[in-house]
Order: structure tokens, then C-alpha cells, then sequence
């Protein structure tokens, strides 16, 4: 436990309401079987929890503990802007360390974790966006034009070979082929590894090639060696000033006292990335065709304004996508002292989990939420706390503009070429794996016909 969990919650505001002590009701059943329903029906679990015990709820699950949901924008909004030094993230996120390594941005908390926050923000911003879209145009367009008609894939496959070119080229920088092929070999089998570090930090151990630990051990360092290989050569490369991809400008950037990334810094980053910003994308793409198919009106209209230059549909399109089938179910933040969330005074030790998929499915931000309707999105923005997909506060995701243009872009290439059909007569049902929410089959679809001129 951390020294500060120890010290009393702050003084209440004169004139708050007195705040309930104790943990909010929930489901009473074992904490496996809370889990296992979990992982199973996320979607519909979470649902049912939220119509019996209201917008604040408890959940116990082994390994992971007590956790109270939070399904109320406004509480969210006070939770991510509020103090943050009793919220920890990065200690929640402490078992990707062993991938990701103990300088990311992911498992850091307090001075740590801004001064890393910092300096990864501002390749993710602004023009650097404009420069992303030109490789992912390109990257998708190539993968589109190689489908044939009558050719069945799992979608969430292609979508995984399409987003790890684009952070190779966008990201790494790295444009040849035979070193993209090479990057994505060695780090690819590190991320289907990852399961193998849920494991208890004893089976972790290295004892030899053919235990878990030591297959992991020698994944990683085979990676390790191609990423700090390409720092190595970057550094050195003549028109480092002049390049737009992200390790380029890693490399350029100070701190506050002026000291530039270490290598080291520079290669968790590199995983980080890779890590939280590969699968993910990946995930949301399969999802969008698994939903578009099935809505010939929606996807008839997207055609029509992408035909006629106009891109409002198309954002609205990815925006709809998000809300409806958002890869994270719900963020998770430790308290290491007692905190008054949702009107409810909570003990230090437990997690918060800011329910993301619940907002979205909130009938009095969303009328028919069950619904894929991306037309509501065409009047205006969403509001920050009702549309969460990629968290908020000092921890929103750091590659948001980038996944959103990578989105765009892969939805535009495909419905512009191709017409794809879905392979299930139903959608695929949304399960958990690890931390994220996954169609159960990947989405399999058949090529049917080119749309594109020949
Ligand atoms: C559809 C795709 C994506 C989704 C749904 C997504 C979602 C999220 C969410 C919900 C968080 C916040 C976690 C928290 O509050 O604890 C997050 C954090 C993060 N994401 Fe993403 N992400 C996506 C793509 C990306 C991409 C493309 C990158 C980078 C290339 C990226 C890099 C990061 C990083 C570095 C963080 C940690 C930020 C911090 O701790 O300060 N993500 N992401």
C-alpha cells in the first residue's frame, strides 16, 4: 500500500450534501462467476447490473478486486477533472509492464507520468494528423486493391496487418518492406505472447526456452533488439529535422529542463504505442463491417456523400461506431485514499471504473442507443463526458486523432472498391479478451463484388 493511502479524504465543500459511506449495491453472485459473465456478455452484463442497481454500482472479481462502476457523465466529469493525485492508472495497469517496460506512459502515476504525457502529446497533434493520413490512404488503399471477389477473410485479420503498417510507417517512421516484415514478425508474437503476463510473477521466471517466462523473455529481447536497432539508426539519419513521423519528433523533443527521451524512454514508448494502439484500431475497423453491411441505408448513404465530397457522414460514421461498440468497456482507476464519487464516499483500495460503454448506451443522451444510427452525430459534436471511447482527463488516449483518421480513411478505401458480406447471418457477439471488447469471430466477410470502376 502506498504511503498516501493512509491520509484522511479531503474536507467536504461547505454546503455539499452529505455523501453516503460504504460501497454502492451490485451483483451479489462469486466473484468468478461476476467475471466469467463479464467476459462472456459484457455488453448485456453490464446492461442488466446498471437496470437493477442504478448509473453507481459494486463488482467483485478475483485478481482484479472490488471495483464500483461510474455510469453518470457528470460523475465522470468530476472524476477526471477533479484532483487526481489519489487516482492511480498506471498502478492498475502495473501487469503490462513486463511488455511495455517501466518508463511508459501506461503504468506511470503523478510527475512520472506527466512529464512522459508530455512529451508524447504533440506528434499526435495538429498537422502531424494531416502527414497520417497520407500513409494510411496509401497503406489501405495498396491492402483493398490485393481483396478479390469471392475471397473470405476475418476482417479483424486484415484490419490487424493494415494498422500495424500504418504504426510502422506513421510511427516508427519505417517505410522499406522487408523491415516492416521484420518488425512485424518479432513484435506481433511479443503481443500474442501478452496472456503469458497475467501469469503469477513466479511462472514469469526464466527457466529456459520452452517455460512461459523464458519464451517471453526471448520474444521481447529479439524485439527489443529491432526497435532499439531502428532508434539507433534514426538518430543517425541526415534528415532527422525534416521528418514527420513520430519517433523523428520523439527524438527532437525536450522536457521542461530541456533533457531529451533516452533510448530506453524511447523503446517503452515505441511498445507503448505499438501496445494500446495496434489491436485497438484493428478492433473498431472489424466493427464498423460488422455494422455497415447490415445497414444498407446508412452504408448506400456514406457512398453518396463520400461521392459527393463531403466527409460529415463519414465522421459520423466513425463516431456512431465508437459509441456503439467502444473497445474499452470502462477505464479502471485505484483510489489510495477514500474519495466521494457519484455521492458516494468510497474507501481507499478500491478501483473506479468510469463506465464507458454504459454512457453510450444512456436512452437520455442517445435516444434508441441500441441503435446504429450515425445521423445523430451530424447535428453537432458529441459532448466530451457522454462520449468517452477513448477516456478523458489526464489520461485520454494520447492517439485518438491518429485512430480516428485510421478509421476514416481504411472506411473510405473499402466501401469505395469493395462490397463485403457479412459471413454470419447474425452480428458478432461482443466478448472481453484481456482488456478490450472483440467481435467472438472476427467478423468473417466474402469479398462480393469491386464497386470501383475496373
Ligand atoms: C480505436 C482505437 C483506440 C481506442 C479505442 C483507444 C482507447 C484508449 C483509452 C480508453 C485510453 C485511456 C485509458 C485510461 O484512461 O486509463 C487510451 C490511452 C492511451 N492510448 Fe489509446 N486508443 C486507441 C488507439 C490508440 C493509438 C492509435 C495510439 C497510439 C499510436 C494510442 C495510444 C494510447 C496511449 C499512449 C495511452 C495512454 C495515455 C496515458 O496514460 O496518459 N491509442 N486509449
Amino acid at each position: 500500500m502506498s504511503a498516501t493511502a493512509q491520509t484522511p479524504a479531503p474536507p467536504r465543500a461547505a454546503g455539499a450534501a452529505e455523501p453516503r459511506r460504504g460501497l454502492p449495491p451490485g451483483p451479489r453472485g462469486p466473484a468468478a462467476l461476476n467475471l466469467l459473465r463479464l467476459s462472456e456478455r459484457p455488453l448485456e452484463t453490464l446492461l442488466e447490473w446498471r437496470r437493477r442497481y442504478g448509473d453507481c454500482f459494486t463488482v467483485r472479481y478475483p485478481v482484479f478486486g472490488t471495483g464500483v462502476y461510474v455510469a453518470d457523465p457528470q460523475a465522470i466529469r468530476a472524476l477526471h477533472t477533479g484532483d487526481q493525485s489519489d487516482l492511480r492508472a498506471g498502478e492498475a495497469n502495473a501487469p503490462l509492464g513486463a511488455v511495455v517496460g517501466p518508463r511508459s506512459v501506461l503504468v506511470l502515476d503523478g510527475s512520472e507520468h506527466l512529464r512522459q504525457r508530455r512529451l508524447l502529446l504533440p506528434p499526435f497533434q495538429g498537422s502531424a494528423v494531416t502527414a497520417f493520413r497520407a500513409v494510411i490512404q496509401d497503406v489501405a488503399a495498396r491492402e483493398v486493391a490485393s481483396w478479390r471477389p469471392g475471397e473470405r477473410f476475418v476482417m479483424r485479420e486484415r484490419m490487424r496487418a493494415l494498422t500495424f503498417e500504418v504504426i510502422a510507417r506513421a510511427v516508427f517512421g519505417v517505410e522499406e518492406r522487408a523491415r516492416i516484415e521484420r518488425l512485424r514478425h518479432a513484435l506481433v508474437a511479443v503481443l500474442d505472447a501478452q496472456y503469458v503476463f497475467l501469469l503469477p510473477p513466479r511462472l514469469l521466471r526464466d527457466l529456459g526456452p520452452l517455460s512461459p517466462g523464458g519464451r517471453v523473455v526471448r520474444l521481447l529481447r529479439a524485439a527489443d533488439a529491432l526497435l532499439y536497432e531502428e532508434i539507433a539508426r534514426r538518430r543517425a539519419a541526415p534528415d532527422l529535422d525534416a521528418r514527420t513521423d513520430v519517433l523523428s519528433l520523439l527524438l527532437r523533443a525536450r522536457d521542461e529542463d530541456g533533457t531529451p527521451m533516452t533510448d530506453a524512454e524511447l523503446r517503452d514508448e515505441l511498445m507503448t504505442m505499438l501496445l494500446a494502439g495496434h489491436e485497438t484500431t484493428a478492433t473498431a475497423l472489424a466493427f464498423a463491417f460488422d455494422l455497415l453491411p447490415r445497414h444498407p441505408a446508412v452504408l448506400a448513404r456514406l457512398r453518396d456523400e463520400l461521392a459527393a465530397g463531403d466527409e460529415a457522414y463519414l465522421d459520423a460514421v466513425v463516431t456512431e461506431t465508437l459509441r456503439l461498440r467502444p473497445i474499452i468497456d470502462a477505464n479502471q482507476r485505484r483510489l489510495t485514499r477514500p474519495r466521494v464519487v457519484a455521492g458516494w464516499e468510497l474507501p481507499a483500495g478500491v478501483s473506479v471504473y468510469p463506465a464507458i460503454a454504459l454512457v453510450h448506451r444512456r436512452e437520455d443522451l442517445y435516444p434508441r442507443a441500441g441503435a446504429f444510427r450515425p445521423e445523430r452525430f451530424l447535428d453537432g459534436r458529441a459532448e466530451s463526458y457522454a462520449w468517452l471511447p477513448f477516456g478523458g482527463g489526464i489520461r485520454r488516449c494520447i492517439g485518438a486523432a491518429l485512430a480516428q483518421a485510421e478509421i476514416a480513411e481504411a472506411i473510405r478505401a473499402i466501401v469505395s472498391a469493395v462490397e463485403l458480406r457479412p459471413l454470419r447471418e447474425r452480428p458478432d457477439p461482443v466478448v472481453l479478451r484481456g482488456v478490450t471488447l472483440v467481435p467472438r469471430h472476427g467478423v468473417p466477410v466474402e469479398v462480393a463484388r469491386h464497386t470501383a470502376p475496373a
